[in-house]
């Protein structure tokens, strides 16, 4: 497919929220859960399609995330939103699916390095654990995701070539039944003639796969990434209000894509993608505060392109004497 994609042309596309999950989970503040459930119905609110909401997780590793029952408990379900929970294991599907997930997304990389750092297993003993939690959600009749983390390289070992990342997509949607994968820039090296070659080839094999596409803006490409998707065909992208997030076994890792900056970015580009902007940039604007420090989101800071300013004080003499120079 080659959409147009300068022109959005009411294109709906899907903003789907990581930011409680990838976003928080690189915080060294723990988030009261309170606060947690009042982000993610603010952002029920504000429009995503889908929200990572939390993960399953060794409380151990990811100390953070330790309150994840409790938040999927309380958050209010907006009807049509997919609450998703990211899970590594047995033990992780079992906590989502009796904290009544409406999709599981199960990790692991692309690359052999990052998935042992990351998960401490080769890639072979993740399919196998990831087949028996697949096995778990299916018999439950919740959805399941598969993330592929270093889709686009690796920060140990460089290119991961195409085929690699491919052949593993055919196994989770083949024999896993996948509904979904996402292709995840872990540490932000995709770069935009990349990403359109591997989401064109993907839509190409699997085109009623739900396809995601899940950049950070480590090295400042994510929107260039997105559109290059876009015009490769794909329409659901991950991202997180702030910006905030970051790998923690991926040295120098940074934020998601921003969710707002996208949202701003694709509605003047004529794009539907649901968002009520006033609404997430509210809900952005908390951030700093709960998590201690500023955060990299360009809106929060600037504000829409049409958030005018004020004329200087003296605009009026300026303005004269502009006239009377003319005038001379
Ligand atoms: N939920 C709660 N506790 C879990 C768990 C889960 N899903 N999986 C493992 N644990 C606990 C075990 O009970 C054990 O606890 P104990 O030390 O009190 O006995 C401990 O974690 C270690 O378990 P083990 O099975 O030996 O796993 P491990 O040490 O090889 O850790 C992971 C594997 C993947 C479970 C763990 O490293 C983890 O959760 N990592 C987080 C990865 C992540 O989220 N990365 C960022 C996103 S890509
Ligand atoms: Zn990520």
């Amino acid at each position: 497919m080659n959409a147009d994609v300068w022109n959005g042309a009411g294109r709906r596309i899907f903003l789907q929220e990581v930011g409680t999950r990838d976003g928080l989970q690189a915080e060294e503040a723990f988030v009261p859960t309170a606060e947690k459930v009042a982000l993610v119905d603010a952002l029920s609110d504000a429009g995503l399609a889908k929200i990572e909401v939390t993960a399953f997780v060794s409380p151990k590793a990811i100390p953070a995330l330790r309150d994840a029952e409790q938040v999927l408990r309380e958050i209010r379900r907006k009807p049509g939103v997919v609450y998703s929970a990211l899970v590594p294991n047995v033990r992780g599907a079992e906590r989502a699916i009796e904290s009544r997930a409406d999709e599981l997304n199960l990790v692991m990389s692309a690359s052999e390095s990052h998935n042992l750092s990351n998960l401490r297993m080769t890639r072979e003993q993740s399919f196998s654990a990831l087949a028996e939690v697949a096995a778990i959600a299916r018999s439950a009749g919740v959805a399941v995701n598969v993330s592929l983390s270093c889709s686009f390289g690796c920060p140990m070992e460089g290119e991961v070539p195409v085929e690699t990342v491919l052949g593993w997509c055919g196994r989770y949607v083949g024999t896993l039944g996948a509904h979904g994968v996402t292709l995840c820039d872990t540490t932000g090296m995709a770069y935009p003639t990349q990403v359109a070659q591997l989401a064109r080839a993907f839509r190409e094999r699997w085109p009623d796969t739900e396809l995601t596409l899940h950049f950070h803006n480590t090295r400042g490409m994510g929107l260039a990434n997105v559109l290059a998707s876009i015009a490769a065909g794909a329409d659901r992208f991950d991202a997180s209000f702030g910006g905030i997030g970051g790998c923690p076994y991926a040295p120098g890792a940074s934020g998601n894509v921003c969710t707002e900056e996208m949202a701003h970015a694709l509605a003047l580009m004529g794009y539907d993608t649901g968002i009520d902007l006033e609404k997430l940039l509210a809900a952005a604007a908390r951030l700093p505060a709960l998590v201690g420090h500023d955060v990299p989101s360009q809106i929060v800071k600037a504000g829409p392109r049409l958030a005018l300013h004020p004329h200087p004080a003296d605009f009026e003499q300026i303005r004269e004497r502009a006239l009377a120079r003319a005038a001379a």
